[in-house]
């Protein structure tokens, strides 16, 4: 790959300057300064910046305070879409959006360029259960414990056992699912007859999102995060 390409991927600097850096004779590979933005290296090229020795990553992983009006994609005709949120410095990633969320749900959403992590953390066979916060238009009840342990049958899919925990006010709950169908905590809510007016998820696996993130904002994951999940 290119060097300009690579320094900007190890997050240093964009691609316009590194062709600055470049300029100013400050990068270095395997030793010999680099004249050329389109001089070939590869992962294993020792490539130095003004004396600091880059150590290259081709993925990024992302956490993001999704907020409410915005579409887990791409892109959309008509709304705002998550990766409008991304920060400059992360932008040459191309990240996508892991899962979705729905338009009007804020909270944990991961972003990534790598397209194996994204399989596998949307894998069914995976069984990474997924925590959301939910405000209702009327109190659960204790009842609705046993339905969402039980199961829940839907057209396209059976829902695996969901964990329901009542917070001390009963329109306020914590929904735990195996799966991430369409509209699926909205679903079984309306199943045993109560309507989510407010939804945001917490936690994926045991990776739980940074509450001092605003929403809206991105943080990077370390590998740590990830081995959490
Ligand atoms: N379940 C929903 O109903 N909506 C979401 O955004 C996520 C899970």
């Amino acid at each position: 790959m290119r060097i300009d390409k690579y320094i900007s991927n190890c997050g240093y600097a964009s691609r316009k300057d590194v062709k600055k850096l470049i300029k100013n004779g400050v990068v270095t590979i395997n030793g010999t300064v680099c004249k050329k933005a389109e001089q070939q290296v590869d992962e294993n090229s020792e490539v130095c910046v003004e004396g600091n020795k880059l150590v290259y990553s081709e993925f990024v992983y992302l956490m993001l305070n999704k907020p409410q009006g915005y579409i887990s994609a791409v892109y959309d005709k008509k709304y705002p879409v998550v990766t409008d949120l991304v920060d400059e410095e992360y932008v040459h990633f191309e990240v996508f959006p892991v899962g979705r969320l729905d338009i009007d749900t804020e909270g944990l959403l991961i972003l990534s360029n790598d397209g194996q992590f994204a399989h596998e953390m949307t894998s069914p066979k995976k069984n990474i259960y997924k925590r959301y916060f939910a405000r209702l238009d009327k109190p659960m009840e204790e009842k609705d414990i046993e339905i969402f342990a039980g199961g829940m049958e839907f057209k396209e899919f059976t829902a695996k056992p969901a964990k329901l925990e009542i917070t001390d006010n009963p329109e306020e709950v914590y929904i735990e699912i195996a799966e991430g169908k369409f509209h699926q905590v909205k679903r079984m809510c309306e199943r045993v007859g109560k309507r989510v007016v407010y939804l945001k998820r917490v936690a994926i696996g045991g990776l739980t999102l940074d509450e001092t993130l605003k929403i809206g904002q991105i943080k990077e994951l370390t590998k740590e995060d990830l081995e959490k999940i």
